[in-house]
């Protein structure tokens, strides 16, 4: 992965901001990555605009015209092995995954989660934060694991919560932070300086004990 760059089949679900921060960082240079595919598993949404107009190929694999979610996922494990990934990143990909498919890319599977994990994993994090009354709240990106956004932390950005803050305010300042959060650890990935070995990061080939702090 040194010599040549990254390559790297990203998983979405809606908008796609993070996906483009990403094709940003590729054209930008900033990030040694080559976006070979992104998959949607709904059709029609924003991210796959984003893709189609950097030119990058887009696959469409819609759950709902699957009977199980086994099935699905079987599919989707050979639709991304036809990308041929060295990393597969999951940027608002909106759908639980069977162990199989999460086995199948261990230690090359990154999640991004809106809130400062362990705290808030799964839905409506921005009301959880506001309604526990938190100061602070932010985004976490971790390796894959079964356990739903609870494999091993990897980085971690922080926002400070306003007396004004709404849903909607917490989620726009979330995703500024995550825009520069996720590139920074694809490209730590894309430089090999992190590794999942035993349920635990590695960044620089030390055992990582706390986030990093983006
Ligand atoms: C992000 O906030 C991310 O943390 C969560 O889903 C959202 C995706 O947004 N997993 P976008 O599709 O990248 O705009």
């Amino acid at each position: 992965m040194t010599s040549s760059k990254c390559r790297v089949v990203v998983l979405i679900s809606g908008s796609g901001t993070n996906l483009q921060a990403l094709i940003d960082g590729q054209l930008n240079q900033t990030l040694a990555i080559d976006i070979v595919g992104v998959i949607s598993n709904r059709p029609g949404v924003a991210g796959l605009e984003r893709a189609e107009k950097a030119g990058i190929p887009t696959k469409v694999l819609d759950h709902k015209t699957f009977d199980t979610r086994e099935e699905f996922d079987w599919q989707m494990e050979r639709e991304i092995i036809k990308f041929d990934p060295d990393l597969v990143v999951l940027a608002g990909y909106m759908r639980i995954m069977t162990p199989e498919l999460v086995k199948a890319f261990e230690g090359k599977m990154l999640n991004i989660h809106p809130s400062l994990l362990p705290k808030y994993p799964g839905l409506q994090t921005h009301r959880r934060a506001l309604e526990n009354g938190d100061s602070e709240h932010g985004s976490s990106v971790h390796f894959v694991t079964e356990v739903l956004d609870g494999g091993p932390l990897i980085a971690q950005s922080r926002i400070t919560i306003n007396d004004d803050d709404t849903e909607q305010t917490l989620g726009e300042r979330i995703k500024l932070v995550e825009h520069k959060l996720y590139p920074q650890v694809v490209q730590w990935f894309a430089e090999g300086r992190l590794a999942f070995e035993n349920n635990q990061t590695f960044f620089d080939g030390k055992k990582l004990e706390q986030p990093k702090q983006v």
